[in-house]
């Protein structure tokens, strides 16, 4: 009788497991739009990136897709062989809570790269030994998951375009981008950064477009920045905000100043001291 019990639990397990296996294989896999460019460029004697730089018709050549695909696609995809890749501009436009990627960047290889809204959830740069990178030019990585900058970002030397908007990051060391003295963009907005801060004075002679909206700052000073040609500065949706330290006029001549009926919560004696 027990047995017989058990032989009949057995076979409902067996014809509930069987049950389980056809829904996995008649439910459709989730599928994800792309969108990729790729650019190869056959002749690697060159080392680092310049600007003005762009990839000589008769040793490059472009790949672009387009489709919707399973995740298995996506990711193999995100493996495209870097070695002669200057290129790879990715984005999708699904929603992609359910995409769970990781991406990690060569050394001295790509002059742009963009994942946006690639599911990634870890970004890693794979440079083995202490040298620097001195090729990539524009890092960009909006609409993922990313938590924390990469382990050794200080070593992109070359950057122009730095673009981690629409992530998770709750904290942004300016300290860690100091080599990177010729960037022009550092896009940030829609994080959720706490602390926006820099330990030492910090010079970037090109920076024209800092964007620190829809975060969570509470304070921000900006006494030890240097960006003579910073134009467009996006701080609103910083609810708490009431004050940027350091802030003149003179400091920052080409900015147009704040809204003050913004979404910050400026304190209005200082607002008219620095508009
Ligand atoms: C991808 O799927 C969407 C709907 O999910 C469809 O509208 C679109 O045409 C598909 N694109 C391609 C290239 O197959
Ligand atoms: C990647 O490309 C390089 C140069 O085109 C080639 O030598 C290498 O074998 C490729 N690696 C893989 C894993 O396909
Ligand atoms: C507002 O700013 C002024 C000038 O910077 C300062 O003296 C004052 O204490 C501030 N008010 C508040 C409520 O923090």
């Amino acid at each position: 009788m027990a047995s017989l019990r058990f032989c009949t639990l057995l076979m409902l397990l067996g014809i509930g497991l069987q049950n389980i296996q056809t829904e996995a294989k008649t439910r459709p896999e989730p599928s994800f739009h792309y969108d990729y460019s790729r650019i190869q460029e056959t002749d690697q004697a060159w080392k680092c990136w310049k600007e003005g730089y762009r990839p000589p018709p008769a040793t490059s050549n472009k790949v672009h897709e387009s489709g919707n695909g399973t995740v298995e696609v996506i990711e193999r995809i995100l493996r495209f062989n870097q070695s002669s890749t200057v290129l790879f501009l990715f984005s999708s436009n699904s929603d992609n809570q359910n995409l769970r990627t990781a991406f990690s960047v060569e050394r001295n290889k790509l002059v742009r790269l963009s994942l946006d809204n690639a599911g990634l959830e870890r970004l890693e740069l794979a440079f083995s030994g202490r040298e620097n990178d001195c090729r990539l030019a524009d890092l960009s990585v909006p609409r993922n998951r990313l938590r924390e900058l990469p382990v050794g970002v200080e070593r992109l030397t070359a950057l122009r375009k730095f673009d981690f908007s629409y992530n998770l990051l709750e904290s942004f060391s300016l300290d860690r981008l100091a080599n990177a003295a010729g960037l022009k963009q550092l896009l940030l907005s829609h994080n959720r950064l706490e602390s926006f801060l820099t330990t030492e004075q910090i010079s970037f002679p090109s920076l024209y477009k800092l964007d620190l909206s829809n975060n969570r700052l509470r304070v921000l000073d900006s006494s030890y920045w240097t960006m003579p040609q910073l134009e467009t500065f996006h701080v609103d949706n910083n609810r708490h905000l009431t004050t940027i330290g350091g802030w003149t006029r003179s400091r920052f001549p080409l900015v147009k100043g704040f809204d003050p009926a913004g979404t910050n919560n400026w304190n209005q004696t200082w607002l008219k001291s620095v508009q």
